[in-house]
């Protein structure tokens, strides 16, 4: 299969006054096309610091990202958008769906950023909410929805525009034990039946144990120190 996201020799820090706190260091790694990865470790380890670089929402401090092996250059903010725009959906631990707006809405305002009609923005809308079960529930608010049903809102919302990769960050942390396993069995059906790959940051067991691939965020790339 195709590698098409290679890290290589990633370094990353945020300094807070005079300490300076690498997460990443020299670090490498690869994912392929459909893959269904979890990117996981005990909090505070660097899951969220690598998910935010993969989907380019983050810069590292050196090191080479390459998606379909050309290079990202993270200076350059209108090239990253388009990157995110064409081949990237989020999912986030706390939904982040608008109060305001319905379930159809909320997917569906996404879709204002590409080139669809208003008609085939709303079939766009209503054809991903039923595939994650909640044809019913359309023009429910999030504050109307369960947290599982706002989650699959997320998740329609971002599979919305047909992206190449989900990168989802510890989606099932908000969420009771059987809407968590909701959650993943959706997931994983997604990935499998559209080959739509799948980063997934979490320190849930149960998600680690459905990854195809896990990628551990260990001690070795976390280091704390005042250089
Ligand atoms: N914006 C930030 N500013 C300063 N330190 C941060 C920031 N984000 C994360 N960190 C620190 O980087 C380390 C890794 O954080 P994070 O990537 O959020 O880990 P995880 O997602 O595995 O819990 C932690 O020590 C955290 O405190
Ligand atoms: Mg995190």
């Amino acid at each position: 299969m195709d590698t098409f996201i290679k890290l290589s020799k990633i370094n990353k820090y945020y300094r807070m006054g005079k300490v300076k706190n690498q997460v990443l260091t020299d670090f490498s790694c690869a994912f392929e096309a459909h893959c269904f990865a979890i990117l996981a470790g005990p909090s505070g380890s660097g899951k969220s610091t690598l998910l935010n670089i993969l989907a380019t929402l983050d810069k590292p401090d050196s090191g080479t990202y390459l998606f379909n092996r050309e290079e990202v250059n993270f200076g350059k903010d209108k090239a990253l958008t388009e990157i995110r725009k064409n081949n990237f959906g989020f999912v986030f631990q706390s939904f982040n769906l608008i109060p305001v707006l319905t379930a159809l809405e909320n997917v569906a305002l996404p879709l204002t950023l590409f080139n669809y009609s208003r008609k085939e923005q709303t079939e766009r809308a209503v054809n991903v909410l039923e595939q994650v079960g909640l044809k019913d529930k359309l023009n429910q608010k999030p504050g109307e929805l369960s947290g599982g049903e706002q989650q699959r809102v997320a998740i329609a919302r971002a599979i919305a525009a047909n992206p190449k990769i989900i990168f989802a960050d510890e989606p099932t942390a908000n969420l009771d034990k059987r809407n968590a396993e909701n959650i993943i069995c959706l997931m994983q059906r997604l990935n499998t039946q559209t080959g739509m790959s799948f980063i997934i940051a979490s320190h849930d067991a149960k998600v680690i144990e459905a990854g195809k691939e896990v990628l551990r965020i260990g001690e070795s790339c976390l280091k704390q120190g005042g250089n």
